[in-house]
């Protein structure tokens, strides 16, 4: 492939493969759920929301819509704001006795990633909830690929879920998030409608728009795909697969959106043009990340939601302690991005360009403090805490903090610069305050 960062290496990937729904995008496009759940040959839907959408007008109009194309559907939305193993477990039960022929999703990333768990765990039964995680966490059994048909609608800009065979869920045991990754969880179809985002809370925006800036970034400067072993068993190709030149398109336009609109569409919600774009951008890292993986913005993230303590977050209707997603990748963000960036300097010079960083003068070997002060900056503009130190965390809390998310180790793995644990350690004691 014509790119240098891709070039072939000894016993490396020569393939990659890509995986993306059927995407349906536009102002009032979820009117069509009830036409596009009867396409993909629905009669009977289980519909997976969340308690504080089920009274909004997105979830109206989605359920009219199925019942306009004479859908018959029940209701399952006993779902956290993070979606953890017990909502997949009552979610399972859900699917399991409802004579389902296909599931329909409105909401963020927990309604998605629930949905998405509990048709794995409805259908296909295991003994221990871990067994399906990869090892050393689980056994990494294999997935079936026997799903229902999935319509998933997006209410917020982030995660992207809707265009991934990713679900990250909460394993209440263990107090922290871990991904499942496979290609039999992608949805079908994803209904993308901008609308959702009208009255979204700032900080939500703030978030979720650094969640799909983190995608976005972490894809485009993630391990070459060519630097992975080759598979023998192009069916176990996995699409956390490293960077390549799709998630490459993707995640550069992803970039660019983000670097024109977080400030202005989290600073102002009458900024259609900013919101629209934003959950755009999401989708668009959605597309990029799920076929690449992200690396160090979202491990390192997983130890901060693991041991946050006495900590809520503005325009979150949840109880202390509580860090959203999007915050937990961006305390640690500006840290990692000066720490990877000798390892593919040309890589984040190009991302810091189409983020609009400031590259006055500046060399590829100042791309890592370019990106670092421009994150910096948006993270300011946005109201997002100033680093780890921002949501509660002291020096004092590394050593545990690097403990936790170094047990991420694909994720880990797909960083281009090799990491160890003191590097981890390094990384968080840079990431306090900035
Ligand atoms: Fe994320």
């Amino acid at each position: 492939m014509g790119c240098q960062y891709f070039d072939p290496c000894d016993h490396g990937a020569d393939s990659f493969t890509i995986a993306i729904p059927q995407v349906t995008f536009g102002r009032g496009c979820l009117g069509e759920a009830g036409a596009r759940a009867r396409g993909l040959g629905m009669s009977r839907v289980g519909v997976f929301t969340d308690p504080w959408l089920r009274d909004s007008v997105y979830f109206a109009t989605v359920m009219d819509s199925l019942c306009q194309s004479g859908l018959d559907s029940a209701v399952f939305d006993e779902i956290t704001i993070e979606a953890d193993d017990a909502s997949v477990v009552r979610g399972a039960a859900f699917i399991a006795d409802g004579n389902f022929d296909g599931v329909v999703s409105v909401g963020g990333g927990s309604v998605m990633d629930t949905a998405k768990a509990s048709m794995l765990y409805g259908l296909h039964p295991v003994q221990d909830f871990l067994d399906y995680f990869a090892p050393p966490l689980g056994a990494g059994k294999p997935i079936a690929r026997d799903f229902l048909p999935h319509l998933a609608c997006p209410t917020t800009s982030g995660t992207g879920s809707e265009c991934t065979s990713i679900s990250v869920l909460r394993i209440n045991a263990l107090q922290t998030k871990f991904v499942l990754a496979n290609p039999a969880l992608m949805a079908q179809q994803a209904l993308i409608d901008p609308a959702c985002c009208a009255s979204l809370p700032p900080m939500v925006v703030a978030s979720t728009g650094f969640d799909l800036l983190c995608h976005a970034l972490e894809c485009y400067t993630a391990r070459a795909y060519t630097r992975w072993d080759r598979i023998d068993d192009p069916m176990k190709r996995p699409l956390i697969q490293g960077a390549n030149p799709w998630s490459d398109l993707a995640a550069r336009k992803a970039l660019e959106i983000a670097g024109e609109y977080l400030d202005r569409g989290v600073n102002d919600a009458d900024d259609l043009e900013a919101r629209d774009q934003l959950m755009w951008g999401a989708s668009l890292a959605g597309m990029a990340f799920g076929n690449s993986g992200t690396h160090l913005g979202h491990a390192l993230s997983y130890g901060v939601t693991h041991l946050m303590q006495d900590v809520s977050t503005d325009g979150y209707a949840v109880q202390s302690p509580f860090v959203p997603h999007g915050i937990s990748v961006a305390v640690s963000a500006p840290a990692i991005f000066r720490y990877t960036a000798e390892a593919a300097p040309e890589r984040h010079f190009e991302a810091a360009g189409y983020l609009q960083s400031d590259l006055k003068g500046a060399a590829p070997a100042d791309s890592g403090e370019a990106l670092a002060v421009r994150l910096i900056g948006l993270m300011q503009k946005t109201g997002v805490p100033n680093g780890l130190s921002g949501v509660g965390f002291a020096p004092a809390d590394v050593p545990a903090l690097a403990a936790s998310s170094s047990r991420q180790i694909r994720a880990i793995a797909n960083s281009p610069r090799e990491t160890n644990l003191v590097d981890i350690e390094n990384i968080y004691s840079a990431a306090m305050r900035y």
